[in-house]
């Protein structure tokens, strides 16, 4: 079996999804249930027994302790973390805690757990920690793309926590020899994203008559990849990936933030017209933007596709698409995960700015 961390996030529940879909091999999916985290996106598979939910910290040593040396799972797969940049800029502590802490604690609950396993057992176990493209900095407009042996250049308390956990993770492999793996990837998109980042946010407000905030002049660019293609290839690094190496994930998509929210409106128009027969652009407004705004990222996936013969499925075009269907199809997940703390921090982040 394997164990995963962080498994009720967008990223996670994705994975467990897609895995269950794939393989009969039992997860214990471990995750704290923070803001972010949300037993509807699991749903589907309620009831099933491959599926083994603890609700709990990794930072809880005892817990994750018992937990490995209960079920001895083959591999862990880490996506536990504080996940969003603008949440670390109000606020880092809950970023030191959970991805520079919490990271060490699973490495030191793993390295004991590792050391117990026999010689077979050892060889075959994998640690799979799942890192951002954001360790290496911003890029201008003409700088090649990320490959994995750039520079760490991270700006936000995010990314630097994500950089120090990426360390850690390296240091374990070269002082003991636990045989880790380590993927990069670029901004993902697809069901179950929490509506606090740009794409689902500006879903969300469009059918909602909101605002549709863009940071600063909106011609940053991310680099995105539909998610279940962020999990195809997380199986395969997991599969064949070679301990102690890194493996940068991306969609060769390159966009401008306001490029993103245009097509979103056009679809939107689309699929969901508005009442007045207006475009949904007619809701887009610039506000302030983020402190220290990263202008540029960009993936070379080249290792992973020649190494390990990865390639996304999903184009742009038609990965925004299912995502766009799949949030007008799926409103009571919204309504749900839009109530009450989700509240709060909108009226936190955007209050000045008068979005709502
Ligand atoms: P998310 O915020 O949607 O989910 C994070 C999950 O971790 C939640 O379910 C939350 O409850 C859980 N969690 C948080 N703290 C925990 C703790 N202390 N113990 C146990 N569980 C805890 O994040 P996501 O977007 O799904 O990202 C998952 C991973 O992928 C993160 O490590 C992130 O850095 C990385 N990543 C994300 C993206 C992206 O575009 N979203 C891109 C590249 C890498
Ligand atoms: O690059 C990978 C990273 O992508 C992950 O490591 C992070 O966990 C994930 O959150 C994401 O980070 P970004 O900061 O790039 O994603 P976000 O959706 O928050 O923002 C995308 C871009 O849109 C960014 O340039 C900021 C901008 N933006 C965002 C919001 C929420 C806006 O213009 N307006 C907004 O309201």
């Amino acid at each position: 079996m394997i164990f995963v961390t962080g498994g009720a996030g967008f990223i996670g529940s994705n994975f467990v999804l897609d895995w269950f879909e794939k393989y009969d091999e039992p997860i214990v999916n471990l995750d704290k249930l923070t803001y972010a985290g949300n037993l509807e996106n699991l749903a589907d598979v309620v009831g099933d027994a491959r599926h083994h939910f603890v609700r709990g910290d990794i930072n809880d040593t005892n817990l994750v302790s018992g937990l490995l040396f209960k079920y001895k799972p083959r591999a862990v797969v880490h996506f536990a973390a504080e996940s969003h940049v603008d949440r670390s800029i109000l606020g880092p502590a809950d970023f030191i805690e959970t991805n520079i802490v919490g990271t060490f604690r699973l490495l030191e609950a793993l390295r004991a757990y590792w050391a117990e396993l026999d010689d077979h057992s050892k060889a075959d176990f994998r640690f799979l920690h799942v890192s951002t493209d954001e360790v290496y900095g911003s890029l201008s407009k003409d700088e090649p793309a990320f490959g994995e042996t750039n520079q760490y250049a991270p700006n936000s308390p995010y990314s630097a926590s994500k950089a120090a956990s990426d360390h850690l993770v390296r240091a374990y492999f070269h002082t003991y020899a636990l045989p880790v793996l380590t993927s990069n990837c670029s901004n993902n998109y697809g069901p179950y994203h929490f509506p606090e980042k740009l794409i689902p946010l500006v879903i969300h407000n469009a059918l909602s008559n909101k605002a549709l905030p863009i940071y600063g002049d909106g011609q940053q660019i991310r680099d995105w990849l539909y998610v279940r293609d962020h999990c195809s290839a997380i199986q395969r690094i997991l599969e064949a990936g070679r301990p102690g190496e890194t493996y940068n994930v991306g969609g060769w998509n390159e966009k401008a933030n306001l490029d993103v929210v245009k097509a979103l409106c056009s679809i939107l128009d689309e699929l969901s017209p508005r009442v007045d027969g207006q475009s949904y652009r007619s809701q887009i407004a610039f506000v302030s933007d983020r402190p220290g705004h990263d202008r540029r990222y960009a993936i070379d996936a080249t290792k992973l596709k020649n190494e390990l013969g990865w390639e996304p499925v999903e184009t742009f075009d038609t990965g925004i698409r299912k995502t766009v269907n799949w949030y007008l199809n799926n409103q009571k997940w919204v309504a749900n995960v839009t109530s009450g703390a989700y509240l709060k921090w909108i009226g936190k982040q955007y209050g000045n700015d008068e979005i709502a």
